[in-house]
């Protein structure tokens, strides 16, 4: 059977009618397939071309394809013209009640995530900016500006890993992001740096991976009093209770003098309670910035001088709230975390309480 342009326009018209007629997507898609899809009216049409003469074909073919993409056009237009219909009505049918009381959150804070925020909240009462760097540092900034010279024992102590033919190390400590800091920034400098931190080293008490936050103070005049003041205020504000300290000489290669700093506990059968009794216990490494790690990074002994501290999160984190082994801080058990996480709506907060 073949076609006349007439029937053509008939078709149009009549398609064309039924689109402009479609009140929902489904329906709009069932006339589409029922004159363009492989069985469709307009298909079966394009198919009648190959028995037609070549006269008619050179009439028919372009009259065809025109019929198709008019058609194609209206149901484009037709679909934008529904779709956004509907998202209107969704939009005027669906409210959300923006003071309503949310639920108690099923998920929780993760002790070491809340010990660290508690640790910004203080610092930056105090004037210090966090900062950061990769956990993939390479041997400059993790040893050699830290003033560990190439062979040094002092690289054994730390049980690194080493990757790519020993040019990279997962980085040791956080005191690499002093060193960044140091060659990015002019002083004064007020930063701490929390993060993640690898030794191979795995028992009751360590494992490969731990976190730490740095501090680093650079500018003119800094000496031993302005250390010791910012730390034992920080004891104080973090456990939340009058703390004494006491500081003891130490080594680190980039620091001189060195200290570590202890605080006052007592046990009380299996809990431990901070600031009073008769034992020290070591919660961190510190001292007076090394005049060589100032070198390094481009700043003159004479003219500045700083210092620096580095302590153990996850340590800290079970000291305050309770948890007796580091290994289930890692172990992402849902119950534990249920137990000890926090609420991650409650901000910690010097005025209202840090947890
Ligand atoms: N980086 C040292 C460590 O990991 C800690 C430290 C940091 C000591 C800064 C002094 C100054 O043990």
């Amino acid at each position: 059977m073949s076609h006349t342009l007439a029937d053509l326009d008939a078709v149009r018209t009549r398609i064309l009618a039924e689109i402009d007629a479609a009140d929902t997507l489904q329906g709009l898609d069932d006339i589409r397939v029922a004159g363009l899809g492989k069985k469709g009216e307009v298909s079966l049409m394009m198919r009648g071309l190959g028995k037609m003469s070549p006269d008619e074909k050179k009439v028919m073919g372009p009259a065809l394809n025109g019929l198709k993409s008019d058609l194609n056009d209206a149901i484009e237009t037709r679909k934008a013209t529904l779709e956004n219909a509907a998202l209107d009505a969704a939009l005027a049918s669906e409210t959300m009640d923006m003071s309503l009381p949310v639920g108690k959150p099923t998920g929780t804070l993760h002790p070491v995530s809340q010990v660290m925020e508690e640790m910004a909240v203080i610092f930056s009462d105090m004037g210090f900016s966090v900062a950061e760097g990769p956990d993939i540092e390479d041997d400059f900034h993790n040893f050699t500006a830290l003033n560990f010279p190439p062979g040094h024992p002092a690289r054994d102590m730390h049980d690194t890993f080493f990757l790519e033919n020993g040019e990279k190390v997962l980085r040791t400590h956080t005191s690499p992001v002093q060193i960044r800091t140091m060659i990015n920034q002019k002083p004064p400098i007020r930063i701490i740096a929390p993060g993640r931190t690898y030794r191979s080293d795995s028992d009751q008490t360590h494992t490969p991976m731990f976190h730490q936050v740095e501090g680093l103070v650079i500018d003119k005049g800094i000496h031993m009093g302005h250390l010791k003041g910012v730390l034992m205020d920080f004891v104080s504000a973090f456990f939340e209770t009058d703390v004494d300290v006491q500081f003891r000489p130490h080594h680190f290669p980039f620091t001189e003098p060195s200290a570590e700093m202890d605080v006052r506990y007592e046990r009380d059968g299996a809990a431990i309670k901070i600031g009073q009794g008769e034992s020290w216990m070591e919660i961190l490494g510190c001292g007076m910035v090394h005049p060589n790690v100032l070198r390094a990074c481009g700043l003159d002994p004479d003219e500045y001088q700083g210092f620096a501290f580095g302590m153990g999160v996850d340590r800290l984190a079970m000291l305050k709230y309770g948890m007796p082994d580091l290994r289930d801080m890692f172990a992402s058990d849902p119950r534990w975390l249920a137990h000890y996480g926090f609420n991650p709506l409650v901000q910690a907060n010097l005025a209202t309480g840090l947890s």
